[in-house]
């Protein structure tokens, strides 16, 4: 129950839901969470994901976890509560999204287990797939696309996850992609795992 029921504050009910939405735009609404170490691949599956489904005029957007943390999440760091509220607001952002019927994809480390568990809670079951990307550290600090691993090392910052900071690896994911293969790979076995649950009507597009 939502606290603020308490204060007078009263769902509105719209005459366009999510069902018609998803009718108009052929495809049902979902969100994919991917989840992983920083360099792992989450943002660059991500991208060339929507490009994938962009072509096919899905509506898709991505929520990644750097772009949102420039904005709605700004006055957040990377301590284990900040973290937990900066996962709880883009869920709470997804929830909005998947009654606009799109397909959001999520792209942020999210490193406890609770806070992902959390976020399925949130959105149910059959709305939200945990997707592992499941890139080994030492790939990560190779890429090290942003020198944030070798600053994490020098000790320039603190609490970077996988060096200082814990991630805890999903146990039972929806899907398990392995971050050293091909992008295109990836997205293509994840624009199946679509297809096969009837998200979309296609999948030879990638
Ligand atoms: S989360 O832990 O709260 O889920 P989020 O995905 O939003 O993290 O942000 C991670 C991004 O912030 C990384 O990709 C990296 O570019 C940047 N970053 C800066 N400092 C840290 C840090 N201490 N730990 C992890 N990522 C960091």
């Amino acid at each position: 129950m939502n606290a603020n029921f308490d204060k007078n504050v009263i769902l509105e009910k719209h005459l366009i839901t999510r069902f018609k939405r998803e009718i108009k735009h052929n495809h049902k609404s979902i969100v994919l969470w991917f989840t992983g170490l920083s360099g792992s691949g989450k943002s660059s599956i991500s991208n060339i994901l929507e490009q994938c489904l962009f072509k096919k005029c899905v509506h898709t957007y991505i929520l990644d976890g750097d772009n949102v943390r420039t904005g709605l999440c700004s006055d957040l760091n990377f301590s284990i509560s900040d973290r937990t509220e900066n996962i709880r607001r883009i869920g709470e952002v997804s929830k909005l999204m998947l009654d606009a019927g799109m397909i959001v994809l999520v792209a942020i480390i999210s490193p406890y287990r609770y806070q992902r568990k959390l976020i399925r809670k949130m959105l149910g079951e059959s709305n939200f797939l945990e997707i592992f990307v499941d890139t080994p550290i030492q790939v990560c600090e190779n890429r090290d696309p942003k020198n944030l691993y070798k600053k994490a090392r020098k000790g320039e910052i603190f609490n970077f996850t996988g060096i200082q900071s814990e991630y805890q690896i999903p146990e039972k994911p929806d899907v398990h992609l392995d971050g050293t293969q091909s992008l295109k790979d990836n997205a293509k076995k994840l624009i199946k795992i679509l297809y096969d649950r009837n998200i979309i009507p296609f999948f030879n597009i990638c």
